[in-house]
């Protein structure tokens, strides 16, 4: 099963298994439902949404020159797949400060973001010293209102040689509404009218752009959720066949028999309600086993599942497995991925959790190795 593993050594027994096969078939499915025009930017923040992104970015080969490189959050992550060996265009999507940040940017062949005139500044002085033009993608804010000019800033940005712009663009706010996508993407259209035909691609669609925004494709679009299996919001799950790459996997390490009515875990805010098998797992919430999963969580064990009872812990949580036979201590439990004919999904657990699937998996620790399969 093990080809190789990120992250710590594998000794207790709780790891996430990094499906680069499901990877590859998740690009390939995006890439299918776009036109061929359509260039691929596979976004890989967050240490690619907490599954290790350099792996994943190798086997983004698989795109041949559908793919157009890589977008990540900040510098550092930038750096990390330059070390890794990756030579692929990589656009920084964070805005850059200190400015002192663009040396390193720039020294590693990084693209960076421009959001404002005054990172402009900051990146032309810098380019100057270098005695070349220093490529970078514009940002515009049409409505997420986190970074980007504004489109009445956009309209006196001043042109410079010494930047050389590639590419500008805007992140969709609510890609699940049409009327809002429409809005960003009107704005966005007036914003850059003419750029386009001066070489500078402009893109916009994420996950749900690229699913079901058409509009938003340009000639280049900046997936991530997808790329690792999961669509954004539920109806989507129709319009393409994507694999989960991530499955998160622990076993038992302690196995007890208690009478009805025990207290478990911190608070005693369960009690059991008829004599029970209970399976103590050494996984918690410094894992990011998330500790609203206390007393409303499900693993998988022999294929069946079994709640979390009592409050998650900090590395350890307690599940009830009465009435399975012949589980044992070492017995390998599901957390999120499949067993048997049954799945746990990330959308699942993000509900129980009150949350959304990306936090589910950019906040599986790092304390957790990821084993690629
Ligand atoms: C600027 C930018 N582009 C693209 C993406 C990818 O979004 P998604 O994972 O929804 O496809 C993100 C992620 O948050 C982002 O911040």
């Amino acid at each position: 099963m093990t080809k190789a593993s990120v992250g710590p050594r594998l000794i207790r027994p709780t790891w996430a298994e990094i499906d680069v096969n499901a990877f590859r078939h998740n690009l390939a499915a995006v890439a299918d439902h776009l036109p061929r025009r359509v260039k691929i930017m596979a976004v890989l923040k967050a240490d690619g949404y907490g599954h290790g992104a350099s792996p994943l970015a190798k086997a983004a080969s698989v795109l041949g020159n559908r793919l157009w490189g890589f977008g990540v959050s900040s510098v550092e992550e930038g750096v990390a797949l330059r070390e890794a060996g990756l030579k692929e265009k990589i656009l920084v999507l964070g805005s850059l400060f200190p400015f002192d940040s663009f040396d390193t940017v720039l020294d590693h062949h990084l693209i960076p973001t421009v959001a404002s005139r005054a990172s402009a500044s900051a990146l032309v002085q810098r380019a100057q010293r270098r005695g070349r033009p220093a490529p970078c993608h514009l940002k515009i804010d049409t409505g997420m209102g986190r970074i980007g000019m504004s489109p009445e800033a956009f309209a006196s940005f001043p042109k410079n040689p010494w930047l050389q712009v590639d590419g500008i663009y805007t992140h969709l706010a609510c890609a699940d509404s049409a009327s809002v996508t429409a809005h960003q993407l009107k704005l966005f259209n007036q914003t850059i009218k003419g750029f386009e035909k001066r070489g500078e691609s402009p893109h916009v669609g994420n996950s749900g752009g690229v699913l079901a925004r058409p509009a938003s494709h340009y000639s280049l679009v900046r997936p991530g959720l997808v790329l690792y299996g999961i669509v954004p919001w539920p109806a989507l799950g129709r319009t393409i066949d994507l694999r989960p790459v991530l499955s998160w996997k622990t076993r038992v390490v302690f196995l007890k028999t208690v009478p009805k009515g025990t207290p478990l875990s911190y608070g005693w805010t369960w009690r059991t309600r008829r004599r029970s098998r209970i399976a103590t797992l050494p996984v918690g919430y410094a894992d990011g086993y998330r500790r609203d999963l206390s007393n409303k969580g499900q693993v998988l064990v022999k294929g069946r599942r079994c709640p979390v009872v009592g409050r998650v812990t900090m590395d350890q949580i307690l599940v009830d497995v009465s009435g399975l036979t012949g589980v044992e201590v070492g017995e390998e439990v599901v957390l999120l991925g499949r067993q048997g004919r049954d799945q746990v999904r990330a959308e699942e657990m993000a509900d129980w959790a009150k949350t959304i699937s990306y936090e589910i998996l950019c906040g599986i620790s790092k304390r957790v190795p990821r084993v690629l399969t």
